[in-house]
C-alpha cells in the first residue's frame, strides 16, 4: 500500500447517516493518505441534502434512489444493484457505511459481494430483539457480520461484538454524532425566531418516526401530548414532522390546530440543535437524539420499550417510557412538577464520545492499512 493512496468510499443515504458521516468525510478528505469518494444513495432526498449543504459535501456519486413511500424490498434491491455499478467503476479499497439503515446493510452487502473491505461506523449497537427496532436490528447484525473494521461508540458496543464471536478489527472510537454536534453548536449561529416560540412557556420537543411506532403507538403518543398541553397551560410542544407520509398522516389529524402544539417541517441540523438546547424536555424515538441530548443536559424520554443505547439510561439522563399514553403523561407530568426529579435527569453527560471519533477512526484505518503519512 506504500505511496499509493487508500481509496475510501463513504456510502450514506439518510439524514442521521449524513449527520454522522459528513464530519468523517471531511476529516478523511484532509488526509493525503486517502482518496475519498462520497457516494450517496439518497434513500432520503430533502433531509439528506440539507445536511450535505450544511457540511459543504458534494457527493461524487448521487444514486438519487428515494421514491415516495418507498418499501424495503424495492429500496434494498435498488441499493444493491446501483452501488455495484459504482463499486465496479471506483474500485475502492474500503467502503465505510454507517449504523443500521437499509442503505447501510445493502451497500455493505454489495461491497462484500464485490470483495471490498468494509468498515462499520457505529458498530456493535444491539437490542438483541430482531423485531425492535425493525428492521434496524437485523441491518446492524448484517453489517457487523461482514465488516473488517468496526468502529464502536462505547465499551458496551465493543462487548456486543465480542459476544458474537468477533475479536479482530474492533476499535472503540466514540460516536461521530458528538463531533457533528460540537461542530455545529460551536460554529453555527442560528436564529429560531421563525418557529415563533413563546419565551414564557416551557418547550417540549417531540420527534417520532420509527416504523414500529406507526399506527396505534404513534396515535397514543399524540393523544398523550394533547392531554399534557390541555392540563399544563405553561408548556408548548414543538414537533418537527418527519417527511415519511406514515408519520404525517397519523399525526396531523390528531395534533393539527391544537393550542400550544406546533407541527413544523423537519428542521435543518443547526436550528434543530439550537431547539434541543432551548427545550425543557425531549420526547423522542430517534436514535441520534438519545445520543445528542445528554450532551446538552436535556432530559430525554424515549418513546420505545427498549434501546440499543443503554449508556445514557444508566447515567440517568434518558428514561424509557414506551408508547402507552398514560405512562407518557404521568412521566412528563412528574418532570414538570418535581424539580428534584428534573434536576437529577438534566445532567450534562457524554457517554457517546468526546468529539474526537473521526480522528480515532482515521487513525484506525491508517493502522489497518499500515499507511505511512
Ligand atoms: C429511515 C431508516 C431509519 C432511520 C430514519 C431516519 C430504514 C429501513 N429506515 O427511515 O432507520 O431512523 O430513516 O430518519 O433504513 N421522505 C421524503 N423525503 C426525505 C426523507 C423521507 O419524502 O428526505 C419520505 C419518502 O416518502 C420516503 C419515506 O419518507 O419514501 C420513508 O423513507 P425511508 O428512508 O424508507 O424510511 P424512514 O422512515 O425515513
Ligand atoms: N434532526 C434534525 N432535524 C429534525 C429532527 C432531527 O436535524 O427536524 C437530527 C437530530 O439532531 C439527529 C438526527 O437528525 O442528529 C436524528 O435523525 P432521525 O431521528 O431521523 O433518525 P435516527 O437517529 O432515529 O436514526
Amino acid at each position: 500500500m506504500e505511496n499509493k493512496k487508500i481509496k475510501i468510499s463513504l456510502v450514506f443515504g439518510t439524514r442521521p447517516e449524513a449527520i454522522k458521516m459528513c464530519p468523517l468525510a471531511k476529516r478523511l478528505q484532509g488526509n493525503p493518505c486517502f482518496e475519498v469518494i462520497n457516494i450517496v444513495t439518497a434513500q432520503h432526498r430533502q433531509m439528506l441534502d440539507s445536511v450535505l449543504d450544511l457540511f459543504e459535501i458534494k457527493p461524487d456519486y448521487d444514486l438519487n434512489l428515494m421514491k415516495p413511500n418507498q418499501d424495503l424490498w424495492n429500496l434494498s434491491s435498488d441499493i444493491l444493484l446501483e452501488t455495484k455499478k459504482v463499486f465496479d467503476a471506483v474500485k475502492p479499497d474500503l467502503v465505510l457505511v454507517h449504523g443500521d439503515t437499509t442503505t447501510a446493510s445493502m451497500s455493505a452487502l454489495s461491497a462484500f459481494y464485490s470483495g471490498i473491505k468494509i468498515g462499520h461506523v457505529e458498530a456493535g449497537l444491539r437490542t438483541f430483539d430482531k423485531n425492535y427496532p425493525f428492521p434496524e436490528e437485523i441491518n446492524r447484525v448484517i453489517v457487523d457480520s461482514i465488516s473488517d473494521l468496526m468502529f464502536c461508540p462505547t465499551d458496551k458496543a465493543v462487548d456486543n461484538i465480542k459476544k458474537s464471536g468477533i475479536y479482530n478489527g474492533i476499535y472503540k472510537t466514540g460516536n461521530t454524532v458528538i463531533d457533528a454536534l460540537l461542530h455545529v453548536v460551536e460554529n453555527k449561529k442560528t436564529n429560531l425566531d421563525f418557529i415563533d416560540l413563546n419565551p414564557n412557556l416551557k418547550t417540549i420537543l417531540l420527534t417520532s418516526h420509527r416504523r414500529e411506532n406507526f399506527g396505534e403507538p404513534l396515535k397514543n403518543i399524540c393523544y398523550g401530548i394533547k392531554e399534557l398541553v390541555e392540563k399544563n397551560k405553561d408548556i408548548q410542544v414543538v414537533y418537527p414532522l418527519h417527511l415519511n407520509p406514515n408519520v404525517r398522516n397519523t399525526v396531523k389529524p390528531i395534533l393539527e390546530g391544537v393550542e400550544r402544539v406546533k407541527l413544523i417541517e423537519p428542521l435543518d441540523y443547526s436550528p434543530f440543535c439550537a431547539l434541543m438546547k432551548k427545550s425543557y424536555i425531549i420526547l423522542t424515538d430517534s436514535g441520534g437524539i438519545q445520543e445528542e441530548a445528554p450532551s446538552l443536559a436535556i432530559p430525554v424520554l424515549v418513546l420505545r420499550d427498549e434501546t440499543e443505547r443503554p449508556e445514557a439510561v444508566e447515567y440517568g439522563g434518558v428514561k424509557l417510557v414506551g408508547t402507552d399514553k398514560s405512562r407518557i403523561v404521568k412521566t412528563v407530568q412528574e418532570l414538570l412538577d418535581n424539580k428534584d426529579k428534573y434536576n437529577k435527569m438534566s445532567k450534562a453527560i457524554n457517554p457517546y464520545g468526546d468529539g474526537k471519533a473521526c480522528e480515532k477512526i482515521e487513525k484506525a484505518i491508517i493502522q489497518y492499512f499500515s499507511c505511512q503519512k
